[in-house]
């Protein structure tokens, strides 16, 4: 039977221990449908359980807020896994292998995954083929008309290579880029000089940084773990793209003479318009919200903004676009391509992912002024409304 409501718990937490390093790990599977939940795996240290369960939340919002009636991908239930470790400690592939070992159960039957924080879709891909997994998304597969044919689209997919990143790499940021344009287009700002500032270049960043200075903004700010690197006329992106580790970290000596090095916060207080967090979670705060000059914060990274943050930059005029619409990108692209939506085409993607975002851009936005609620809510209550017919029309499980 299904239930028209959400529940406000989520369908399965748990906390495993690496018994070689008693080390922690966390699966959280927040919501079904058809038996199959989707939601990335990612590592850093000090991750919680209840950081997990709000990912995972967030990720069957994600899902709901892509049901398209008529398309072939149908959405799946939201789901989050995460490990405590530093994903650059030398026993952390031991780590996530072991971990992928003790998840197998689920990722067989119910959960599909893939990279987030810390981990790299190569990665997981490696790990768990060594953990004896077909794939890390397999639990999707019974649901395919013809899995050949979709899984061999979907690897073609991930082989695509545009200026030196994989599509993989690419859509999410596309997708966060095209809300920066959204919001721009709906205040009638131009593109052309309006300027960004960036925590994180990793694969969000990274790619939402390319997007936005394709279109003709100006990056004046990047953060990464070692601190900011800013310039008020403009980073040189591509550079800056060329010169990162495998942890999305930018080599120092890539920089310009003119480029400034500053402390890791500064990215937030530079004079920008608009901010991307696309890093850690909980990064602005009811205290750190008051160095913030920027018109827009842009959440590329999950639950970057603190609640108490929101509502103190909402009554001063700073509009939060939430992740769980700006960064969904890169979850729907898996799905579109792998159900037969779109081809592993760079431009069928992003046209794709631009239109799609778009759609959903102003439809929260829309929702946001009729309500007279901010984004999120707005886009909480689209979630609430669809989340029902979800549940009534495929049902939780197969
Ligand atoms: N990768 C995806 O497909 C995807 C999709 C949706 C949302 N997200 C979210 O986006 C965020 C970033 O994910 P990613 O995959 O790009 O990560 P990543 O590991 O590829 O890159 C992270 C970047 O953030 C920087 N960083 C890490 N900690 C920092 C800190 N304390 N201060 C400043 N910079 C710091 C790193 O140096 C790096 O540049 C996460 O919140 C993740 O959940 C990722």
């Amino acid at each position: 039977m299904t239930s028209p409501t959400p529940p406000t718990a989520p369908l399965t937490e748990l906390t495993w221990t690496d018994h070689v390093t008693g080390r922690k790990g966390h699966l959280v599977i927040d919501r079904l449908v058809r038996g199959v939940s989707s939601g990335g795996l990612r590592m850093r240290p000090g991750c919680t359980l209840e950081e997990v369960a709000g990912l995972a939340r967030g990720m069957t919002m994600k899902e709901a807020l892509h049901y398209n009636p008529k398309g072939r991908y149908i959405p799946l239930g939201g789901a989050k896994g995460g490990i405590d470790c530093d994903p650059r400690a030398p026993e952390a592939y031991g780590v996530l292998v072991r971990y992928l070992k003790a998840m197998r159960p689920y990722i067989e039957s119910f959960w599909t995954t893939g990279e987030d924080l810390g981990l790299t879709q190569d990665l997981v891909d490696k790990a768990a083929a060594e953990a004896g997994l077909v794939s890390s998304i397999q639990a999707v597969y019974p649901l395919l008309d013809d899995e050949d044919a979709a899984r061999e689209r979907l690897a073609a997919a991930f082989a695509v290579d545009v200026d030196g990143i994989g599509l993989d790499e690419l859509v999410g940021g596309c997708g966060v880029a095209e809300s920066v344009l959204v919001a721009l287009d709906r205040a009638e700002v131009p593109y052309a000089g309006t300027r960004v500032a960036l925590q994180g270049l990793g694969t969000m960043g990274g790619a939402t940084a390319r997007f936005l200075a394709r279109a003709g903004l100006k990056v004046v700010a990047v953060a990464d773990l070692q601190g900011t690197i800013a310039n008020p006329d403009g980073l040189d992106v591509e550079a800056l793209l060329g010169a990162r580790d495998a942890y999305g970290s930018v080599e120092r000596s890539a920089l310009r003479p003119q480029d400034r090095e500053l402390p890791g916060g500064a990215w937030l207080s530079v004079d920008a318009d608009v901010l991307v967090p696309a890093a850690v979670s909980y990064a602005i705060d009811a205290t750190n919200q008051e160095e913030i000059t920027a018109r827009w914060i842009v959440e590329a990274a999950n639950m970057p903004v603190l609640a108490d943050a929101e509502e103190l930059l909402a009554r001063r005029g700073v509009t939060v676009l939430p992740d769980v619409v700006v960064n969904s990108g890169t979850n729907a692209w898996w799905w579109w391509t792998l159900f037969g939506d779109i081809g592993a085409d760079a431009d069928e993607a992003f046209a794709y992912t631009r239109r799609s975002m778009r759609a959903l851009i102003d439809q929260m936005l829309a929702r946001a002024e009729t309500d007279g609620t901010t984004p999120r809510a707005a886009a909480h209550a689209i979630v609430a409304d669809r989340l029902p017919v979800l549940a009534e029309r495929f049902g939780w499980y197969r």
